[in-house]
């Protein structure tokens, strides 16, 4: 894959696409696959699960033949569900059924170094780092993507003993997979509509999923480096932890019966974290498979992180956005990769790229496309031969030599087409200097200034010359900031419940890839390498769900609100635009070592989400079905109390446009994880015109685990200045911990 970020929003289209063709289509005939989601498993279970649902199937078909040749797949350890091909009035009549809690379409959703850790100061030296092994060698991270190249030295299980006992997990037997060892202890697959044209293993042929579970997870990797950039020691957050392996995602995408199956697999399998880098349109809860998988897993105490999203910088752009779901937006670390050009002229210029190549001769010549049009195409008004489109120069004019081009889309195909010796793009946005990118052919992206003046000493000379050099790693002193891709709230589900949660690092990654693969994922590449270097929300994720583990290795009873809670509380705030705020980052940059010890924390358990789903308007029969039980839950009196109804780490008031006026109260409980006695004082930042008051504003603690309830109330006014954001924060603190949570005033943006 060449560019994840362009490819995840081409998909989002895509996918959206699909959703208005699916609740448009007019032709009833064709029969499609339907997720039938029914809740938690029933009491009874076992094999009588698949007759059950054929059962179902049957009465909404009406014919059994025709029943047994739709059914696709049953979903039965984990939770109760079903996909089967529907017509648009079976799925009607089936979501009607008692028993049923909805009933939607499949969609596709799209997958959205090591430097990282030592930034967030997870370092190997164990004078400074403070490290677990054993209780790390306990801890097993599901990782649902594009599979895993297991012979990766990452992975290498030298050192590692037999796999945890509560492992349940298996390793898939296919042709070209070499197989599971001690270090990644599961591989599985799942392409449920058994496309054709895929080898059918867990084996990673896209680098996508080896790298995320190397970010979480890998082994401690001296001298690994991309053709010598980025050169250091590979590894994850917790190197002695162990991988399980779902691949999901194929060359059409992630489709969410496939990433239902492995949710239902990953749960039963005994992981204790699941790290999913995909995404697709916010939608409601239970009919949106991401949403459903997670559910069921916070249920058995373990903590799905999930990508924020790769559509940024437009507001109301997030993922992923249930509560139960920890959302990652990405930040930058302290390294950028820039590549300079040198003119003719003498004058060399700054761009940013990641360009492996050495150069094999002094100069090139160096034209523009405008100059290179192939006169009978190129002044055609739909083809712009100064942007370097397709089939817009001439390849006599491109071959050998360096083409400048207006704007940065990928045009590196067509000059490597046209047997040009390079590329040197200008940026076509403030952003495009943030993201460096793996290209076909010598490349580079310079700023629109300095690429004017690129073309006007082109335009001087008749010999123009120039020189791109290989990349090297610089600092980018302003880091930490949010990538200007990295998805933006407010979120649309749940109005109230900031997201995302937090930021991790997810800019220019260096992990381990799959040399089945070539670096750009082009045809006419000829680079492999085991360590590739790649940006987007899909990296963040992994360090988030490694951070995590970092956190359970020495807290291994906390439940997933309780680490989510620890890592939010104690992350660093980092650098805003008033206008995205928290919006943007969440609570901060995660900070794994200070998340070992919080003070405090903020727990939920699946009561309080039955609570929150009570507030959310969601009634007593559905939630029984989605959580179980032969209680049913009476929502008049089990609501969850204040504006959001959930005991959430962070605080959000989110208004429609034309409101002005707030007041709103957020009722919150924190247990105390510090040692013994201890005396807690709430410190306030509140933006201009807004009041925040706590009650009361000491807490405190005689014994450990001790829980004290406080109220927050928030009331104030947006100014005459258009202002759509007002950002302040509550700060609980003894003398030692510092327990964080951030207050968001926002309004709903529209979005065209
Ligand atoms: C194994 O992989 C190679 C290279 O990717 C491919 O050419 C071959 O068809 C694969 N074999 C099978 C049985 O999938
Ligand atoms: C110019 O475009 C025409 C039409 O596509 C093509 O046939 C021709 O080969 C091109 N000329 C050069 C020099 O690339
Ligand atoms: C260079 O020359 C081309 C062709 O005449 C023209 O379109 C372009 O604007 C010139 N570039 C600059 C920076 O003046
Ligand atoms: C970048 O600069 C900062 C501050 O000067 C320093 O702490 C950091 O180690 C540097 N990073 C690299 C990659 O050189
Ligand atoms: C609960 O909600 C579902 C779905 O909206 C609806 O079909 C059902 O009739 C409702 N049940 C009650 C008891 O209101």
């Amino acid at each position: 894959m060449k560019n994840y970020i362009k490819i995840t929003a081409l998909f989002m289209f895509f996918n959206l696409a699909l959703l208005i063709s699916a609740s448009f289509d007019t032709s009833d005939n064709e029969r499609k696959p339907y997720i039938v989601y029914m809740g938690e498993l029933p009491e009874w279970s076992g094999k009588t699960m698949e007759d059950h649902h054929h059962d179902i199937l049957s009465d909404a078909i009406g014919d059994e033949k025709i029943a047994r040749e739709s059914k696709i797949y049953s979903y039965s350890r984990s939770f109760n569900g079903f996909v089967a091909r529907l017509l648009p009035h079976e799925a009607t009549y089936l979501s009607k059924k008692e028993g049923v809690v909805s009933v939607f379409p499949n969609t596709i959703q799209k997958l959205q170094t090591t430097r990282s850790w030592d930034f967030l100061g997870l370092t190997d030296d164990i004078e400074k780092t403070k490290r677990n092994p054993k209780g790390e060698s306990n801890l097993i991270i599901g990782v649902l993507d594009t599979g895993i190249y297991v012979q990766s030295p990452s992975f290498d299980d030298k050192g590692f003993g037999p796999p945890p006992p509560k492992w349940k997990g298996k390793c898939a037997k296919a042709s070209n997979f070499t197989g599971c060892n001690n270090k990644v202890i599961g591989a599985q697959y799942f392409n449920l509509a058994g496309s054709l044209d895929e080898q059918l293993s867990p084996v990673d042929t896209e680098g996508h999923g080896t790298h995320t579970a190397s970010t979480a997870a890998g082994n401690v990797v001296k001298g690994a480096s991309l053709y010598g950039l980025a050169q250091g020691t590979a590894k994850g957050a917790v190197p002695s932890a162990r991988i399980a392996a779902y691949k999901v995602c194929w060359s059409v995408g992630c489709q969410d019966m496939d990433m239902l199956a492995a949710f239902d697999a990953a749960i039963a399998d005994g992981v204790d974290v699941i790290s999913v880098s995909i995404g697709g349109p916010a939608r409601v809860y239970f009919e949106d498979s991401m949403a459903i998988g997670a559910f069921h897993a916070m249920k058995k105490g373990i903590m799905t992180v999930c990508a924020a999203g790769n559509l940024g910088p437009d507001t109301s752009t997030i993922q992923n956005v249930a509560p139960w779901i920890f959302t990652a937006a990405a930040s930058s670390i302290d390294r950028q990769f820039e590549t300079d050009v040198t003119l003719g002229n003498g004058m060399t210029v700054k761009g940013i790229s990641i360009n492996t190549y050495s150069p094999t001769k002094q100069m090139f010549s160096l034209t523009s496309g405008t100059l290179a049009a192939n006169s009978s195409t190129g002044g055609a008004s739909y083809l712009n031969a100064s942007e370097c489109e397709e089939d817009s120069l001439s390849a006599m004019k491109v071959k050998g030599k360096i083409v400048y081009c207006l704007g940065s889309n990928g045009q590196d195909t067509t000059i490597s087409e046209n047997k040009g010796a390079g590329i040197i793009m200008s940026g076509d946005d403030s952003y495009s200097d943030e993201v460096a990118f793996s290209y076909l052919i010598p490349a580079t992206v310079v700023n629109q200034k300095d690429g004017q003046n690129i073309d006007l000493y082109i335009n001087s000379t008749r010999v123009a010359k120039g020189i791109i050099h290989k990349s090297r790693s610089t600092n980018m002193t302003n880091a930490p900031f949010i990538a200007s891709f990295s998805s933006r709230g407010p979120q649309s589900i749940s109005m109230n419940i900031l997201k995302p949660d937090i930021a991790a690092p997810g800019l220019s990654i260096l992990a381990a890839y799959s040399p089945l693969v070539t670096l750009t994922g082009g045809k006419t590449d000829d680079r492999f390498s085991i360590y590739n270097i790649i940006s987007g929300t899909s990296m963040s994720t992994p360090h988030v769900a490694g951070a995590i583990a970092y956190v359970k290795s020495f807290h291994p009873a906390w439940s997933p609100s309780a680490v989510k809670s620890a890592l939010m509380t104690t992350a660093t705030p980092m650098k805003v635009k008033p206008m995205e705020a928290e919006l943007a980052t969440g609570a901060g940059q995660i900070n794994p070592t200070k998340a070992l010890d919080p003070g405090l924390i903020y727990e939920m358990n699946p009561g309080s989400y039955i609570r929150f789903l009570c507030k959310e308007g969601y009634n007593s029969t559905t939630i029984r079905t989605i959580t179980g039980g032969k209680h049913l839950h009476d929502c008049s009196t089990l609501r969850g109390r204040g504006f959001d109804g959930l005991n959430y780490p962070s605080m959000q008031i989110q208004l429609s446009p034309n409101s002005t006026k707030f007041s709103a109260s957020f009722f919150r409980t924190v247990t105390n994880v510090g040692s013994g006695r201890s005396e807690y004082e709430a410190k306030v930042m509140s933006p201009q015109g807004v009041s925040v008051n706590v009650v009361p504003k000491k807490l405190v603690f005689e014994r450990p685990h001790q829980k004290r309830a406080f109220k927050v109330v928030v009331t104030g006014k947006f100014g005459e200045d258009k202002s759509q954001v007002l950002s302040g924060s509550l700060e609980w603190s003894d003398s030692i911990h510092n327990v964080k949570s951030p207050i968001l005033i926002c309004k709903t943006f529209y979005q065209q």
